[in-house]
């Protein structure tokens, strides 16, 4: 039988007249769908392959490039999983890809990773802005921030030279495991559980495939 029909739901049609018992059923629902989010982040940057967006590789091609280059330069799983992850914006943050990363990352990852993502794409216009009138030096109005260096880095070393066709990548598979890795720890979150109430179980998880990194 469909799972759909089987699936225990809360009753109420407002909100306010929810229950614990509802919340109950919710957050349980909640958890399982949280478990197979790396599997939805996998599947959208399967997308990326659709489209070349005219460079001489895929977008995804493109991807696995960038987390190659980070990954053969020693960088560390989160890193590496950011590279991967940089431009899976690009299917619906046609106008702010870079943002649309940079929130599915940000529970997972070091403020810096996030900051890194969230603006590789000014940094990155550097190496082409100025072909199409824009500032190639936009990335300057972030001089003083203390994680400027690292932007550019990302984007000198892995990000503007992965569009090279026959490159030996890594697979999509290959990143798997990591990709699951890193999205089974929480980092921050309005929905983990704070420990203070007995309905303090979460949204996310009860502790042993979720949970807050200390
Ligand atoms: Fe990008
Ligand atoms: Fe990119």
């Amino acid at each position: 039988m469909d799972s759909s029909t089987t699936e225990e739901r809360a009753s109420f049609a407002r909100m306010v007249d929810g229950t614990a018992d509802d919340y109950r059923i919710i957050g349980r629902s909640n958890r399982q769908y949280f478990e197979q989010l790396p599997d939805r982040v996998l599947a959208h940057l399967e997308l990326l392959a659709g489209d070349h967006g005219g460079f001489a590789v895929s977008r995804l091609e493109h991807s696995l490039q960038t987390a190659t280059r980070a990954l053969r330069d020693n960088r560390d799983e989160e890193y590496v999983v950011c590279a991967l992850l940089h431009d899976i914006g690009d299917t619906l943050g046609s106008t702010n890809h870079a943002d649309v990363a940079a929130v599915i990352l940000e529970p997972f990852v070091s403020e810096k990773n996030h900051w890194i993502v969230k603006h590789h794409a000014v940094f990155q216009g550097y190496y082409f802005f100025h072909h199409l009138g824009l500032d190639r030096n936009m990335r300057d109005r972030y001089k003083s921030n203390p994680w400027w260096k690292d932007c550019a880095e990302f984007c000198a070393k892995y990000d503007q030279n992965s569009f090279e066709v026959g490159y030996k990548s890594e697979s999509l598979k290959f990143f798997e495991p990591a990709v699951r890795s890193v999205f089974s720890e929480i980092k921050k979150s309005i929905y983990l559980p704070t420990g203070d109430s007995e309905s303090s179980a979460g949204f996310l998880g009860e502790g042993e495939q979720a949970h807050k990194k200390t």
